[in-house]
């Protein structure tokens, strides 16, 4: 049953800087994660909200626990510290994928040409944890990811769900209106390892949360 879970949930962006006063970030607000952790929260006493720099009053009276981190490290750092045998992880964060390789401990100062800043990759943390997987002999351990796609959405979430060995994975397009970032609503395809398709029409986040929460909970049960 979920309630014999600790349930983890990432959300919210992560910041990669390049000099004291500048990063590069993406425009995710953290209402997908927190809505699933609120729902998760009803289920699961055992619930951890890992989470990047979000509006703080978002997460005012939360009754469970929240873990602050900002770099795409540090979430990797903390989601390895967190999982653990009979735990679900879902990994509802939009971490950045590339990171600026060198950090200006200076404010860069305006020229007239242009400037390039190289990035290098950050860690895969799906992947990190799909290696660790098997080697930590974690049991009764699910992964659920999910897909923000532009095009070729559903090619591109299936590829996610196999080459990160999801058992699931929630897709949003988020050019659709009402899906994705920011907004209080989500339009979701869930996909599962065994095969399924569950299209979701428009919810609210909250909505959304509880039904993937009882997908999840019928997947455990197979
Ligand atoms: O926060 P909101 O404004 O409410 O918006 C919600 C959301 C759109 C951010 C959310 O619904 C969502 O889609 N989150 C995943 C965003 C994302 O990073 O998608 P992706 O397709 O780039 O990544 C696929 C999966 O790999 C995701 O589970 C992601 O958390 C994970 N990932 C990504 C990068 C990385 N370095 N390591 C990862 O594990």
């Amino acid at each position: 049953m979920l309630s014999d879970y600790k349930i983890i949930i990432t959300g919210g962006p992560t910041r990669e800087w390049f000099d004291p006063v500048r990063y590069i970030s993406n425009a995710s607000s953290g209402k997908m994660g927190i809505a699933l952790a609120d729902e998760s929260n009803k289920i699961s006493k055992n619930t951890c909200f890992i989470h990047g720099p979000i509006n703080e009053h978002l997460l005012a009276g939360k009754p469970y626990r929240c873990i602050k981190i900002e770099s795409t490290n540090d979430l990797l750092e903390a989601v390895l510290a967190e999982i653990e045998d009979n735990s679900i992880l879902i990994m509802c964060a939009a971490p950045a994928d590339y990171t600026p390789v060198k950090k200006s401990d200076e404010k860069i100062k305006k020229q007239d040409e242009n400037i390039f800043i190289e990035m290098t990759r950050t860690p895969d943390i799906l992947k990190n944890v799909s290696q660790i997987r098997e080697p930590r002999g974690l049991k009764n351990f699910f992964v659920i990811g999910f897909a923000a796609e532009t095009s070729n959405i559903e090619e591109y979430a299936l590829s996610k769900l196999k080459e990160k060995n999801l058992d699931m994975i929630c897709l949003n397009d988020v050019l659709k209106e009402g899906a994705g970032f920011g907004c209080d609503t989500n339009i979701i395809t869930v996909y599962t390892r065994g095969g399924l398709k569950i299209e979701l029409p428009i919810l609210t986040k909250d909505k959304a949360a509880s039904e993937i929460l009882k997908l999840v909970a019928q997947e455990l049960e197979r």
